[in-house]
């Protein structure tokens, strides 16, 4: 298998494509709400979703994304609608600069898909790995926790996670078969 699926579509992977996969998904795909930065594993703002598990796409290769499932913030829309850790990251103000925000709610959506009400000690840890330089941390939480109870409608469109292939460090898991559309 040479296929690699991102936001509910299979791409086939042409032969010797090697590197990493934030660069293939920035970089042929166009898919940059993966954000490129420390490139060391110690920032997060490269986080996507891998089989529904959040992971750093700096560190990860692409080879070992061939035959998983890769969402990024692009596939958390569904229908032109955000997705409700979108929305609340909106209405509590909680981005600045906006850089970390996609691995942000990569990083929720994923905790909110397996623990629909997480307290404010389980979201910090769900987002332990990824950094703010703006400082919006309180903000951050808070969407988190404003979207805990909108969650319900979309977890029957959520798979059940699936094992991933990779090392990469996971907080917990969650995937979204709906329309994509790219985005910055
Ligand atoms: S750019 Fe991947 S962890 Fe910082
Ligand atoms: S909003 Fe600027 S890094 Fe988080």
């Amino acid at each position: 298998m040479t296929s690699i699926e991102v936001n509910g579509e299979s791409h086939e992977l042409g032969p010797g494509l090697q590197g990493r996969l934030l660069a293939w998904l920035r970089g042929p795909f166009g898919l940059t709400g993966a954000k490129p930065a420390c490139g060391e594993g110690a920032c997060g703002a490269c986080t996507v979703l891998l089989d529904g598990a959040p992971v750093l796409s700096c560190q990860t290769q692409l080879a070992d994304a061939i035959g998983h499932s890769v969402t990024t913030i692009e596939g958390l829309v569904a229908d032109d609608h955000l997705h409700p850790v979108q929305q609340a990251l909106i209405e509590e103000g909680a981005s600045q600069c906006g850089y970390c925000t996609p691995g942000m709610a990569l990083r929720a959506a994923a905790l909110l898909d397996v623990d629909p009400h997480p307290d404010d000690d389980a979201i910090v840890a769900a987002l332990n790995q990824n950094l703010c330089r703006c400082g919006c941390y309180a903000r951050i939480v808070a969407a988190v926790r404003r979207a805990a109870g909108r969650t319900s409608a979309i977890s029957a469109v959520v798979p059940a996670r699936t094992s991933r292939p990779s090392g990469q460090a996971a907080a917990s898991s969650g995937r979204h078969r709906r329309s994509r559309r790219r985005g910055t």
